[in-house]
């Protein structure tokens, strides 16, 4: 199973780069991944015509399964109208063979600050443990949870980071996807991967780390380890979900690729 994961596309004027974003869709699809996720920032003052600009680039992503999240870019003026007019709802969740994507909506009206929410809680732990000792689970959401090396003085991190972070190690969340800081990075948190994605194609990058997009390959352990998945089922059934999680878990191998945008890549993480 292969997922690409892009974010901080920021079509406008001034740093959208329209040849790379060329290129970048060229290069996912001779990827063909399962699943996209982009991770917000599609526009850089959230007005319609940059929403309109950006789901014409993503629509030629050759990928049935979508997952768009906004980013604090998209939540100016009102942009959280458009971006549910024309990507549907800011939160949302889907399943497809095996792996659940969570995206969550982490921004504010006119804020660049990141912020999940408690009303929002509940609903991300239903949504990780209903069937939680067989997907792969993936939460999406544009602020970064963890802070990022290279990025300079820390701000606009999730103003309730400690207990999203809780929350999603809680219910055995395999892979995080964050965006919003233009800096590539993995995180290793306990066995759960949490991967910030750079800018795909503007010119607003950091330093002289180039722009770049994330390929995760997953893939399910061999059939010995139906067992341990059934053992897994059976302790959540008993011993509640901590268990379950524990005794189910480790089914999954995970490679993080970082794709340069311009051309090349790089293996930054594997799980095996
Ligand atoms: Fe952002």
């Amino acid at each position: 199973m292969k997922i690409v994961h892009i974010s901080d596309i920021h079509t406008g004027k001034s740093h959208f780069l329209p040849e790379l974003a060329e290129k970048v869709i060229k290069r996912i699809n001779e990827v063909k991944p399962e699943i996209v996720v982009v991770t917000g920032d599609l526009t850089n003052e959230g007005s319609y015509s940059e929403f309109v600009r950006a789901k014409s680039y993503i629509e030629r992503i050759e990928c049935e399964v979508k997952v768009v999240v906004p980013g604090n870019h998209d939540a100016r003026n009102v942009g959280d109208l458009c971006f549910e007019e024309i990507f549907g709802a800011r939160s949302k969740i889907l399943q497809h063979k095996g792996v659940t994507v969570v995206g969550v909506d982490s921004t504010q009206p006119d804020l660049d600050e990141g912020h999940v929410g408690r009303e929002k809680y509940e609903w991300i732990e239903r949504c990780l443990t209903t069937d939680w000792t067989d997907s792969f689970k993936v939460v999406a959401l544009h602020h970064h949870l963890i802070s990022v090396p290279k990025t300079g003085r820390e701000r606009n991190i999730l103003t309730d980071a400690g207990d999203v972070l809780e929350l999603l190690l809680r219910c055995g969340t395999d892979l995080v996807l964050c965006g919003h800081k233009h800096v590539p990075w993995v995180w290793n948190l306990n066995g759960t991967a949490v991967v910030n994605a750079g800018t795909a194609c503007s010119s607003k990058v950091k330093w002289n780390i180039p722009p770049s997009f994330n390929l995760i390959e997953i893939c399910e352990a061999g059939e010995g380890d139906e067992g341990r998945r059934e053992a897994g089922r059976e302790a959540g059934k008993e011993a509640g979900k901590e268990a379950g999680r524990e005794a189910g878990k480790e089914e999954w191998g995970m490679k993080i690729f970082r794709m340069y945008s311009k051309g090349g890549q790089e293996l930054v993480w594997e799980k095996k």
